[in-house]
């Protein structure tokens, strides 16, 4: 079969499907010119996470993490959401309450798209948490020196992004488990199906009886054990699959 078989097969399959999630990754924010993790020139080829994306890391040298992170925000902050950002808008627009987003990507570039029901379940980056309170806010400055610290209570704030060797937060996995359980579809893209729980997701979701279609440039770990896999750029796949079946 074709991509443009594979592709009419898809749009047959989400014509037909009541309920629909999806899941994405760095993948598609690749086509905005933010870095992956593990592609080329991914983050994690260049820096090691146990330096500045752990608690322990943070505990041991908060400015370089708040430094690292920084960094990464003065990139994004150049960045806009692609046409893969906007079909996923446009999909939510057409499933309305029975569509359900859940993202590895912390860049916020699907709320800025207009994505609105959305799981961030890594977190995002132009938020800010107490380590003393936890209350969680949006901040978009960061300047240092002096560390960043909390308004109510004055303890250091860190970034609110789920860190290696962190659980997510509950209640974001059990509304992702309620999607994942109850979709006709998942739609899975732009992501290296590598880091649990979402690299489970493709599973939880073809057991619950959903057709899982996966949207990458390259083949992944899942590819075996999706129903329909699509290769090729986010921005250009995506869009296809709002045209009629
Ligand atoms: P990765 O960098 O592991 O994988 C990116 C995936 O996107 C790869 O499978 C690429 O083939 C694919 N890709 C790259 N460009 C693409 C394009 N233009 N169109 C479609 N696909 C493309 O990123 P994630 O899978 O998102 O966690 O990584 C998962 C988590 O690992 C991240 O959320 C992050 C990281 O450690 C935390 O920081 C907690």
């Amino acid at each position: 079969m074709t991509t443009d078989d594979h592709i009419l097969l898809a749009r047959r399959h989400l014509a037909a499907a009541r309920k629909l999630t999806i899941l994405t990754g760095a993948g598609i924010s690749a086509d905005s010119g933010v870095p992956t993790f593990r592609g080329a020139d991914g983050l994690w080829r260049n820096f090691r996470p146990e330096d500045l994306a752990t608690p322990e890391a943070f505990e041991r040298d908060p400015r370089l993490v708040w430094e690292w992170y920084n960094w990464r925000r003065e990139l994004i902050a150049t960045k806009q959401s692609n046409s893969a950002h906007h079909a996923v808008v446009e999909l939510e627009q057409r499933w309305v309450d029975r569509m359900w987003l859940i993202t590895q990507n912390v860049d916020g570039l699907h709320r800025a798209a207009g994505s609105q029901r959305l799981s961030e379940i890594h977190g995002n980056i132009w938020k800010v948490r107490c380590t003393g309170c936890g209350v969680v806010s949006e901040n978009r400055e960061i300047p240092l020196p002096p560390l960043p610290t909390c308004r109510l209570c004055q303890a250091l704030l860190r970034p609110h992004i789920v860190w290696f060797g962190e659980s997510l937060w509950e209640e974001e996995i059990h509304r992702c488990d309620e999607a994942l359980r109850d979709c006709d579809v998942f739609l899975v893209i732009g992501t290296s199906g590598v880091v649990y729980p979402a690299a489970g997701f493709a599973s939880v979701a073809k057991e619950a009886g959903a057709m899982v279609i996966e949207i990458n440039l390259d083949r992944t770990p899942q590819s075996n054990l999706v129903d329909l896999s699509l290769q090729g750029r986010a921005k250009d796949l995506v869009p296809l699959l709002l045209y009629p079946a």
